[in-house]
């Protein structure tokens, strides 16, 4: 599926998915808008249930659509296109990136499992683990960006490790972690490496050939990148991929016919936006660093040479991204004051779409997050998280600098 021509992903993200000869001829695919599908003999409709759950499936074989909660043809365009980029067998779509978490983790994960999970990441992903897969019995376990293989080694203990989850460049903080040293870890245990890639997009960092098993997305953040779509994804082997999507019909996960349109579209201007977004940024993150009124500027193109950060940066990314995290000198008040005064930046959660959003993540979190946890992540109430979008570079650093007098 990924990359069957030898084609680079920003040619198959235009193409790939979708034959217009079978669609009448259209260019780009068409929304099917329907939940059910009619069989043309009740024998298919058997045989078609037969491929979906039968004794056998998921299998390699063909199955004819049924009902939009099992599958659709709006979601082979995004799969296949979405595989090519991240180089994985296969992909699948889902409502949301806590979608495609869930459906991880209710797939792979069974009572007694420990995961070993980097330490910060995504609110949501943590009051998942420590919450409700914590009352079924999964065990888990958070580590910093310092822990080295042999620390991961002794948190196991004589638990049953199952996965290491790692969420690299983290949420908020842009703190990385070392796929290779999580993957040789995981490989002796028999464990899975799972890597959220939300933050650098496929466009900067490919975690399988790092050695992840499995790559996921928020897909509202950069590959649907106009914050129009609540979506996820993950990328990885073909069985891997076939037992999620056996879940994901289960539990129901499944994108809508119109949110994988979107998703779709999105796709064709991936690398064209966040190589902007990159730049953007970059330019930013420099501006930042200056300012008087700023401390600790974590941008990843401002990473020390020699420092194990910058190791793991030129081993696995590709490029910096546009996610900078920042702290007002100051607290609340002056970081509230900042806030206020932008006018090009919106003030909102979120990330990665067309336009630059900053956020207060100190107070704009899940509550969930202990303040003692937030601190020692290095998020503070002056703490302010930027996403950089396309707009001209110029206006958005004349924006940050008038709002920045503000403070
Ligand atoms: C890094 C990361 N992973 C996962 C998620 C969850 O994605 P969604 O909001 O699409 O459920 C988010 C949301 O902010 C995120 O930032």
């Amino acid at each position: 599926m990924s990359n069957e021509g030898g084609r680079q992903p920003d040619t198959e993200s235009v193409s790939l998915g979708h034959d217009p000869a079978q669609h009448h001829g259209s260019s780009k695919p068409p929304i099917y808008e329907t939940s059910i599908f009619a069989f043309a003999s009740a024998a298919e409709g058997k045989e078609f249930f037969r491929r979906v759950y039968g004794p056998d499936a998921p299998g390699d074989e063909e199955v004819g659509y049924i009902y939009s909660r099992l599958d659709s043809p709006n979601l082979a365009p995004p799969e296949a296109r979405l595989a090519a980029w991240e180089e994985a067998e296969a992909a699948a779509v889902f409502t949301s990136g806590m979608g495609a978490i869930t459906t991880i983790f209710l797939t792979f994960l069974r009572p007694g499992d420990l995961v070993l999970y980097s330490q910060p990441t995504y609110g949501g992903t943590s009051t998942l683990l420590n919450g409700m897969l914590k009352e079924f019995g999964v065990i888990s376990r958070p580590f910093r960006a310092d822990a080295t293989g042999d620390d991961l080694v002794s948190m196991i203990g004589d638990d049953r490790l199952a996965m290491i989850y790692l969420e690299t460049p983290s949420n908020p903080t842009n703190d990385l972690f070392d796929i290779e040293m999580a993957a040789s870890v995981a490989s002796s245990h028999d464990a899975r490496v799972v890597v959220d890639n939300t933050f650098l997009s496929p466009v900067w960092q490919k975690p399988i050939i790092h050695g992840a098993d499995l790559v996921l997305h928020s897909a509202t953040k950069y590959l649907g990148g106009h914050s129009d779509l609540t979506g996820g994804a993950v990328c990885g082997g073909k069985d891997d991929i076939a037992a999620l999507k056996k879940t994901r019909y289960e539990i129901g996960t499944t994108p809508s016919p119109s949110t994988a349109w979107l998703l779709t579209r999105s796709l064709e201007t991936l690398k064209l936006r966040v190589m902007r977004q990159t730049e953007n940024a970059t330019r930013v993150a420099a501006f930042l660093d200056e300012h008087p009124k700023v401390d600790l500027v974590r941008h990843l193109s401002l990473l020390e040479e020699g420092t194990r950060a910058h190791d793991i940066y030129k081993r696995q990314c590709g490029g910096p991204g546009a996610m900078i995290t920042f702290d007002i000198v100051g607290g609340e008040e002056e970081s509230f004051r900042f806030l206020d005064a932008m006018e090009v930046v919106k003030l909102a959660t979120s990330l990665g779409g067309t336009e630059s959003v900053a956020s207060h993540p100190w107070t704009m979190s899940p509550p969930t997050v202990p303040e003692e946890e937030k601190r020692s992540i290095g998020v503070t109430p002056g703490t302010i998280r930027l996403s950089i979008g396309i707009e001209d570079p110029t206006d958005l650093i004349a924006d940050l600098d008038r709002a920045l007098s503000a403070v």
